[in-house]
């Protein structure tokens, strides 16, 4: 069994309450949110006004992905808005460690991002300190792309490494998690699986959402 946590990026913004409501009614664990800077990646997303007013409409733990330079400018932001999980890049954090103890001394859990070219080994030294590492299978900045396939065996090694060091980190996948690759990662090791476009593009998302969670 997978835990879900499905992007609100794919979303319809002219609705948001009504895709808050789905994800409410559904079996989804999480919310995945996308924040973009424009600068970290190509895109510029949603901030803090979105995210309180999500925050007060959702029910399910908010599941926060930060693609910006200097994600620690935000963490008592983040923790006010009750979020559950901070995800923070590998690439733009110089003082991970620190980073990562201010989120828990805030109350959240941390997870560490990588990039598809990051390797696996950059967490050696942190995957003890870290709740969730998230793996992108797609170049952040932009839902709806193709899945890369060498995601599959960089599961296989990192689940390998949390063995070896006896770590309790979650591993989570993201990017073109649909029904094709999501039960070869959960056969890989995954243990969450965000999906943006497969989800609210579906005519029956809730649907989606239970078949996910079944993997
Ligand atoms: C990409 C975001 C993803 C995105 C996934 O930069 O981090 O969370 O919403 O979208 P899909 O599932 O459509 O690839
Ligand atoms: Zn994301």
């Amino acid at each position: 069994m997978a835990l879900v946590s499905p992007s609100l990026l794919a979303a319809d913004f002219l609705h948001l309450d009504r895709d808050i409501d789905m994800i409410n009614r559904s079996e989804a664990d999480w919310l995945h949110l996308d924040v973009m800077d424009g600068s970290f990646v190509p895109n510029i997303s949603f901030g803090f006004p979105v995210l309180e007013a999500v925050a007060k409409a959702c029910k399910k733990p908010l599941d926060v992905h930060y693609m910006i330079e200097h994600p620690e400018r935000y963490i008592a932001q983040t923790a006010k808005l009750g979020a559950m999980m901070m995800n923070v890049h590998y690439e733009a954090c110089v003082h991970l460690h620190r980073t990562i103890q201010e989120i828990h001394q805030a109350g959240m859990k941390a997870g560490v991002t990588l990039n598809p070219a990051t390797p696996i080994s950059v967490l050696e030294d942190i995957i003890n300190d870290v709740d969730m590492v998230l793996l992108m299978s797609v170049n952040p900045g932009f839902g709806g792309q193709k899945f890369i396939e060498n995601t599959i065996d960089k599961v296989k090694r990192l689940r390998q490494l949390i063995t070896e060091k006896g770590s309790h980190a979650l591993i989570e996948v993201d990017g073109g998690v649909q029904g094709q690759t999501a039960p070869r990662l959960v056969e890989a090791g995954v243990d969450v699986l965000v999906s943006g476009s497969y989800v609210f593009g579906a005519a029956d998302p809730e649907g989606i959402i239970k078949s996910l969670r079944s993997l």
